[in-house]
C-alpha cells in the first residue's frame, strides 16, 4: 500500500495534472521516492542489403543480410520532487551519434513533450559497433564510402529512437537507483601500446592496466526493489566483427545486451522484453576486443603467423595483413563477439547480484556548443593553447589492428619527411593543401585530409560539436563527442571529479563516468604525448594536439551548472548547420522485384530436408525473395522460427535472434529476381518437436505499390 501511495503522487508530480506551484505542497512526501524512472528499446536497424556499413569505412563491406537488428535503448531519470530535472540517455547499438540524427530526435521528441525533453536533456550515445547500417552520418567524409547519405538509414534510427524514449516515457513510475562497479578482465586490449607508453611513467604508474577494466553499472528498480534494468559503461570496441562481416548485427555490446534481457525474460522475442539493459560505450579509443594480439596473416611469407611489429603494426612493412584476433579466432568472430558480449553480461551480473550502494541527490543536465575549429583556453599551468581546424594524418589511412588500412599507409607516422610523393599530389586533390598555420598548429601530425578546410558541397568533418554532462545524484556522466584513449579518459574523469568536488557540487562519493561516441561524431581524443606518436588515434585526433585540454577546460566550466541550486544555461557557440537537406545520395533505389517464370514470391526453392535435425545442427531453407529495402519491417521479422504446440504454430525465433541468419541475393539485376536463404542453428536446450521456418518479404512491381508476402518451408523435425 505505501508503495501505492507513493506511485500515485509521484505519478501526478509527472503529469501536468497539477499547475505549476503547487507540487510545491507535495514536496515533503515524494523524498522517499527520489526518482521516476523510465525504460524502452526501439528497433533501428536501416536496410540491410545493398547499403554500406558503418565503422570501418570499406567501401566493399555492403551488407547482404541480417544477424541481430540494432536497437536503441532509452533510459529516463527524472527527480520526482520536481520533474522538470530530468535527462534521457539513449544507448543506441549505432557506431557513433551524430549531428543530424540527434537533431532530428530532438526536434520530434521536442515537440512530442513540449518543455520536458530538450536539445539540453537527450543524450544520443552510440556503442561503437561496426556491423551496423552506415550512410546516416550528416558531414561527408564518413559519407564517402556509403556513396553519399542513405536517408532510409537516418528515418530508421530516428524513428526507433523516439520510439525507445515513447515507451521510456509511457513506462515512468517511481523508482530506485543504485551504482556499483566491478573489474572485468579478458575483454578488451590496448591496440595501440606504443602510443600509451609514450604517456608519463609516473602517470602510466597509477595504473595497473593500460587499459580500463572497470565495468560501471548503474541499477533501475521499481519501488519495490524489483530490477527494470539498467544502464552499464565498459570500453572495448565494436569490432569483434571484421570489415569481411556483411551481415548486419550489434556486436559484443548488442550481443551482451540480448543476452541479458533474453536471460531476465526468456519467452519475450529480442527487442520486446520489458527489462532492459545497457551496455554503453566508454573510452573507447584504444581499446580492442581482439584479445589474442594483432599477427600477421601473410601466407608464403617469412612472418606470416608472428605478432606484427609494435609501434607501426605493419608485417613486411605493411598494414593490410596485421589482424587483431579475438577470443573465438579458431571458430569465428561471431564467436569472438559472444565471448566479448558474455564478458560485459558476466560483469553486469555480478553487479545485479549484490545490493548497490543507493543513488541519491539531484538530477540535472547541462549543454552546450562549442566550436573547436579555433578555440583559444589557458591551460593549468597558465599557457594559452589552441585548437585547430579539422585534419586528418596519414596513419589515419593505416587503420588500426581491428581493420587494417590500405595502400603504403602505416600508423605511428609523425614524420615531417615529404610522404610518398604520389598521395602528397593526390591528397591535394582531395581536400584543400593545409597552409603553413594549419602545419604548425596541427605538428607534429602530417595532414592527409585537411578537412576542416573542406566545405564543399558540404562540411567533411565537424567543428561544433556537442558538449554536454548529466547528473543523476553522484553520478556524473561525461557525454563526449569522440572516442577517448584509455588515458585521456583517466585525465578526463580525474579532472572533472576533482572539480566536481572542490566546487563543493558532490562528495568523495562523486562518481564520474565517459560516455561516447556521443550525439556529435568528432573522431578520436588521445593525449597530448599519443597525439606526438600518430598512431590512429593520434592522427585522428582531429582538433591538434590540445584537443583533450580543451574538452577538460570546457567541461570543467561547466560543472557547475550541475549543482543541486544551478539554474540558467551556459553561453554557447552557435549549432552547427544543418546540411542534411544538401546531402548527395548516390544509392540506387530499388527498381524491381520479380518472381522466376513459373514461381511466385515466397515460393520455396531449396527445402528443408526430410531428416529430424538435432541440437547443432543448421536448418536451411531458400525462398524466392525480394528486396527488404522495401520495408524494412521494424520492431517485426523477416522470417519466424514456428513451433508447433497443440496443432498451433507459435513464433520461437525471429531475425534477431543469433542463432538465425537472413541472406538475401539479387540473383539477376536485369530480370529483378532475388533469393532469400534462412537459416536457424538449433541451440542448447530447444524442445523437440515439430517446427517449420517462415519468411515474410515485401516486393517492388515496376509500376504500383509495394506488396507484402509470405512464404513457409515444409514442417521439420527437431529429435
Ligand atoms: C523545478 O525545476 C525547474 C528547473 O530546475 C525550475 O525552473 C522550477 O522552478 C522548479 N519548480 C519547482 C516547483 O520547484
Ligand atoms: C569502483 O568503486 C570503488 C568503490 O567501490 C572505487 O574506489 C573505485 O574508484 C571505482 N572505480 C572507478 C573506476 O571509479
Ligand atoms: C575475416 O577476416 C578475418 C581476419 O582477417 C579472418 O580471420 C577470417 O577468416 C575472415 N572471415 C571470412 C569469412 O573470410
Ligand atoms: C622494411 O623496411 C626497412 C627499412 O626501410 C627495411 O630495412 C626492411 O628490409 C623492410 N622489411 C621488409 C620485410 O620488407
Ligand atoms: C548471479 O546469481 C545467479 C543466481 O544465484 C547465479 O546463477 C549467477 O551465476 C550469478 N552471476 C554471477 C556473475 O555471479
Ligand atoms: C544517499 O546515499 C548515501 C550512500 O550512497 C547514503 O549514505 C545516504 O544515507 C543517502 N541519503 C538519503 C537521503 O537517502
Ligand atoms: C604548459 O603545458 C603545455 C602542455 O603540456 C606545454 O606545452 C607548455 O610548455 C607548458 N608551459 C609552461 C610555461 O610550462
Ligand atoms: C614521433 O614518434 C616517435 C616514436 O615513434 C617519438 O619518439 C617522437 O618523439 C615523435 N615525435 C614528436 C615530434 O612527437
Ligand atoms: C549554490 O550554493 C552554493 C553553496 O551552497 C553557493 O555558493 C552558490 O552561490 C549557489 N548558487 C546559486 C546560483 O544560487
Ligand atoms: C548469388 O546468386 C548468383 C547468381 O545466381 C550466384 O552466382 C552467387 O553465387 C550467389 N551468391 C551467394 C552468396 O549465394
Ligand atoms: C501470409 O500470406 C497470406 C496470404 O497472402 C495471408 O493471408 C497471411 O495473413 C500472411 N501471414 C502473415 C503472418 O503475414
Amino acid at each position: 500500500m505505501k508503495s501505492l501511495f507513493l506511485y500515485t503522487i509521484a505519478f501526478l508530480a509527472a503529469g501536468s495534472f497539477w499547475p505549476q506551484g503547487s507540487q510545491a505542497s507535495v514536496g515533503v512526501q515524494v523524498a522517499s521516492a527520489q526518482y521516476l524512472l523510465g525504460l524502452g528499446v526501439g528497433d533501428v536497424t536501416g536496410p540491410v542489403v545493398e547499403t554500406n556499413m558503418m565503422g570501418y569505412a570499406n567501401l566493399a563491406q555492403t551488407d547482404t543480410g541480417l544477424h541481430m537488428r540494432q536497437r536503441s535503448r532509452a533510459f529516463i531519470v527524472a527527480d520526482a520532487s520536481n520533474s522538470s530535472n530530468r535527462v534521457v540517455f539513449i544507448n543506441s547499438d549505432i557506431c557513433m551519434g551524430d549531428t543530424g540524427v540527434r537533431r532530428s530526435i530532438v526536434a520530434e521528441l521536442s515537440s512530442q513533450y513540449p518543455g520536458i525533453y530538450t536539445n539540453d536533456n537527450i543524450a544520443l550515445v552510440g556503442t561503437h559497433q561496426h556491423s551496423g547500417v552506415g550512410g546516416y552520418l550528416e558531414d561527408l567524409l564518413p559519407q564517402i564510402t556509403s556513396l553519399g547519405y542513405v536517408k532510409q538509414s537516418a528515418d530508421a534510427i530516428v524513428a526507433g529512437s523516439v520510439r525507445a524514449v515513447q515507451q521510456a516515457h509511457d513506462s515512468l513510475s517511481p523508482g530506485k537507483l543504485s551504482l556499483g562497479n566491478t573489474t572485468v578482465l579478458n575483454a578488451n586490449i590496448n591496440r595501440s601500446p606504443s602510443a600509451y607508453l609514450a604517456n608519463p611513467a609516473d602517470e602510466r604508474a597509477k595504473y595497473q592496466y593500460d587499459q580500463d577494466k572497470d565495468l560501471t553499472l548503474l541499477r533501475f528498480d521499481d519501488i519495490d526493489g524489483n530490477a527494470r534494468g539498467f544502464l552499464s559503461f565498459f570500453a572495448v570496441h565494436g569490432t569483434s566483427l571484421y570489415e569481411n562481416n556483411t551481415l548486419v548485427s550489434a556486436d559484443n555490446k548488442g550481443m551482451a545486451a540480448y543476452l541479458y534481457e533474453s536471460m531476465v525474460e526468456p519467452s519475450s522475442m529480442p527487442g520486446h522484453a520489458t527489462f532492459v539493459a545497457g551496455f554503453t560505450q566508454s573510452n573507447v579509443g584504444d581499446t580492442s576486443p581482439n584479445t589474442l594480439g594483432a599477427y600477421c596473416e601473410s601466407p608464403g611469407e617469412p612472418y606470416d603467423g608472428q605478432p606484427c611489429e609494435f609501434d607501426h603494426s605493419t608485417c613486411g612493412n605493411r598494414t593490410e595483413d596485421c589482424h587483431g584476433r579475438g577470443p573465438g579466432f579458431r571458430i569465428s568472430d561471431f564467436e569472438s563477439s559472444r565471448i566479448i558480449g558474455q564478458l560485459q553480461f558476466e560483469g553486469a551480473q555480478t553487479l545485479m547480484n549484490q545490493t548497490l550502494p543507493p543513488v541519491n541527490g539531484s538530477v540535472k543536465a547541462v549543454h552546450t556548443y562549442l566550436d573547436m575549429a579555433t578555440h583559444s583556453f589557458t591551460l593549468p599551468n597558465g599557457t594559452t593553447a589552441q585548437t585547430c581546424p579539422a585534419a586528418l594524418g596519414f596513419s589515419f589511412a593505416g587503420g588500426t589492428t581491428d581493420g587494417p588500412g590500405a595502400f603504403d599507409f602505416i600508423q605511428g607516422d609523425n614524420s615531417s619527411n615529404p610522404q610518398n610523393p604520389f598521395w602528397e599530389i593526390v591528397k591535394g586533390a582531395v581536400t584543400p593543401l593545409p597552409s603553413a598555420e594549419q602545419v604548425a598548429c596541427q605538428y607534429p601530425k602530417p595532414i592527409l585530409l585537411n578537412t576542416g578546410y573542406a566545405h564543399v558541397p558540404y562540411e567533411w568533418s565537424p567543428s561544433t560539436v556537442d558538449i554536454q554532462m548529466l547528473r543523476v545524484g553522484n553520478l556524473v556522466m561525461l557525454i563526449m563527442p569522440g572516442e577517448l584513449t584509455t588515458m585521456s579518459g583517466r585525465r578526463m574523469r580525474d579532472a572533472m571529479r576533482a572539480k566536481l568536488i572542490s566546487e563543493g557540487i558532490l562528495g568523495e562519493d562523486a562518481y564520474v563516468v565517459i560516455a561516447g561516441p556521443a550525439n556529435t561524431y568528432a573522431h578520436y581524443v588521445a593525449t597530448r604525448e599519443e597525439y606526438g606518436v600518430q598512431r590512429y588515434e593520434g592522427a585522428s585526433t582531429i582538433f591538434g594536439a590540445s584537443t583533450l585540454d580543451a574538452y577538460i577546460d570546457k567541461y570543467g566550466s561547466l560543472v557547475s551548472f550541475l549543482a543541486d541550486n544551478a539554474s540558467g544555461a551556459p553561453a554557447s557557440d552557435p549549432a552547427p548547420a544543418e546540411q542534411t537537406s544538401k546531402a548527395i545520395s548516390l544509392q540506387t533505389p530499388v527498381i524491381v522485384d520479380n518472381s522466376p517464370l513459373g514461381k511466385k514470391f515466397g515460393d520455396v526453392l531449396v527445402d528443408i530436408n526430410n531428416t529430424p535435425y538435432h541440437v547443432g545442427d543448421t536448418v536451411t531453407v531458400q525462398f524466392v525473395g525480394a528486396n527488404p529495402r522495401n520495408n524494412l519491417r521494424l520492431e517485426g521479422s523477416f522470417l519466424s522460427v514456428d513451433y508447433n504446440v497443440a496443432d498451433q504454430w507459435s513464433m520461437v525465433r525471429t531475425d534477431s535472434h543469433p542463432s538465425t541468419i537472413y541472406r538475401w541475393n539479387r540473383t539477376s539485376t536485369v530480370f529483378g529476381t532475388s533469393t532469400v536463404t534462412i537459416s536457424w542453428t538449433i541451440e542448447d536446450g530447444t524442445p523437440a518437436g515439430t517446427y517449420r521456418i517462415s519468411y515474410f518479404g515485401d516486393s517492388k512491381p515496376l509500376i504500383g505499390s509495394i506488396s507484402s508476402f509470405n512464404g513457409t518451408s515444409s514442417t521439420f523435425t527437431v529429435a
